[in-house]
């Protein structure tokens, strides 16, 4: 798919997934798009768990809530982002900004392949995100930040609308 037409026709999926496979190569291909996102300092503080095993998939799917819980259950993979919070610039992290740009990069690149996900993180912020980390063997101190359950959607859906660009960006004075 072109680059614009992918970013144009992204959306969430939270429906039910089918049971066509998500081949390996895709998979890595997917996160390989994230390992080469943008991240501060160069620091590469996100690492990726793939998770494509269906009890572990299954097990996952547990903790998430009811808004993400059908899209998770019927996944082919759940790639998690986990994040190293180390500083990397005097005291200061940028693991959030290095963990969405990578997400994004997923998002995308899962979208070019035609498959559909979500980008679930307020979901499992906290407890959640612990319990998923131990299920996939996560260090202690490192955090699951988001999950992008991966598929080819059972009802596309489309992309929700977003406010027009003279509502949203101006050339050289906010607000135009
Ligand atoms: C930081 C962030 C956290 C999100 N967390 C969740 C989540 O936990 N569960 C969920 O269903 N969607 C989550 N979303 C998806 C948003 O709800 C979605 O992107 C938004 O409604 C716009 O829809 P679109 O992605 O189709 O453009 C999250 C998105 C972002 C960027």
């Amino acid at each position: 798919m072109e680059f614009f037409e992918t970013v144009r026709t992204r959306y969430s999926y939270r429906g039910k997934l089918t049971d066509q496979a998500v081949p390996r190569d895709h998979l890595r291909q997917i996160v390989q798009a994230g390992i080469d996102a943008p991240t501060g300092c160069n620091a590469q503080s996100v690492s990726f768990v793939i998770a494509d095993e269906p009890s572990i998939i299954q097990e996952i799917a547990k903790i998430n809530g009811d808004r993400t819980n059908t899209v998770c259950r019927t996944a082919q993979a759940v790639i998690a982002l986990v994040c190293d919070k180390t500083p990397v610039y005097g005291h200061q992290s940028f693991y959030l900004e290095d963990c969405a740009a990578a997400a994004q990069n997923i998002f995308l690149a899962l979208t070019a392949l035609g498959y559909a996900s979500v980008w679930i993180e307020g979901g499992i912020l906290g407890e959640g995100s612990v319990q998923i980390g131990k299920i996939l063997g996560v260090p202690k101190e490192k955090e699951v930040r988001i999950l992008m359950p991966v598929g080819v959607p059972e009802k596309p859906g489309t992309p929700n609308p977003k406010k027009p660009f003279e509502q949203r960006a101006w050339f050289n004075k906010y607000g135009g």
